[in-house]
């Protein structure tokens, strides 16, 4: 199947943690499908995945950006269209389970939802004009948190219930414009960033196990490739009627009947 993302630019907010997260591995498999990734993250790391990416002759840049800080993202936005001048995708992939508890500091709570949801609006609002030239869509990476609770993180738990609020508000508010908004809920993925969680854990191995054996569908963790995979084709053409969605990447792990769960 001809996913038609050849030369689309695709910004990728979140794209630039370590080998093996979610934004990298999305980066990676646009860059098979002959796209052009845009990676949009703090960490300096971007600025290798880019040029290793141009080596082997794909377009791709790499802007630094604070997502916590929206002149940052407003700046962004501005070198995206002064490179490329169109943008075909936006996937707002940034987050962080950042523990922001009832226990935490207003401060702590406010800059959770900062990063988590407020840079998922500037970032779509800022590009836009852009989407809204190439009728392109929008794709949110949400969590399993925002629909169970996870406990000690309101922040993230709030955030991400509102990027899925947004998700459908956009489904809605952009459906004039022909512009597409999804959400892609992730539950227990094993990326660099989940494995550091488990490696704070004192019983790290034990929690893990008894997670993974909850997972319906062959007891195990989704991989990052899973959820890349589902993206690549909710942003393409493939998927042209597809809005205003919550797809579940996760192996059955929030909907399917608890009598599945092994002992
Ligand atoms: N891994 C899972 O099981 C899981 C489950 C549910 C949801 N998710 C979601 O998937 C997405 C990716 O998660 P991941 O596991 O790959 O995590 P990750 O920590 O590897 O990715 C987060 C990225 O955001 C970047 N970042 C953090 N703060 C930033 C800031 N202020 N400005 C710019 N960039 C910043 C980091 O550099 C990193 O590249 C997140 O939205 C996360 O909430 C993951």
């Amino acid at each position: 199947m001809d996913l038609k993302l050849k030369d689309k630019v695709v910004v990728v907010t979140g794209a630039a943690g370590i080998k093996g997260s979610i934004g990298e591995t999305i980066v990676q498999a646009l860059a098979n499908e002959g796209a052009i990734p845009v990676i949009v993250d703090r960490n300096a790391r971007g600025f290798e995945y880019a040029e290793a990416l141009q080596q082997k002759g794909i377009n791709s840049i790499f802007v630094q950006t604070d997502l916590s800080k929206v002149d940052q993202i407003e700046a962004a936005a501005k070198v995206i269209n002064d490179t490329y001048g169109k943008v075909d995708v936006l996937i707002n992939n940034v987050g962080v389970n950042d523990g922001a508890g009832l226990d935490s500091s207003m401060e702590e709570f406010i800059n959770s939802i900062r990063l988590n949801m407020v840079s998922f609006f500037a970032m779509t609002k800022y590009l836009l004009p852009l989407l809204k030239n190439s009728k392109g869509n929008i794709l949110n990476i949400a969590s399993k948190v925002a629909l169970t609770g996870q406990g000690g993180t309101s922040g993230y738990a709030a955030a991400k219930g509102g990027v899925l609020g947004l998700t459908r508000e956009w489904a809605v508010d952009l459906i004039k414009y022909g512009i597409r908004s999804n959400a892609i809920v992730i539950a227990e993925s094993w990326t660099p960033a989940y494995k550091n969680w488990i490696d704070t854990l004192e019983n790290g191995e034990e929690k893990l196990k008894s997670i993974v054996k909850k997972i319906p569908l062959e007891n195990r963790m989704t991989t990052p490739e899973e959820v890349a995979n589902q993206c690549l084709f909710t942003i393409s053409e493939v998927s042209s009627h597809t809005t205003g969605q919550f797809i579940t990447v996760d192996g059955g792990y929030v909907h399917l009947d608890r009598a599945l769960l092994t002992e």
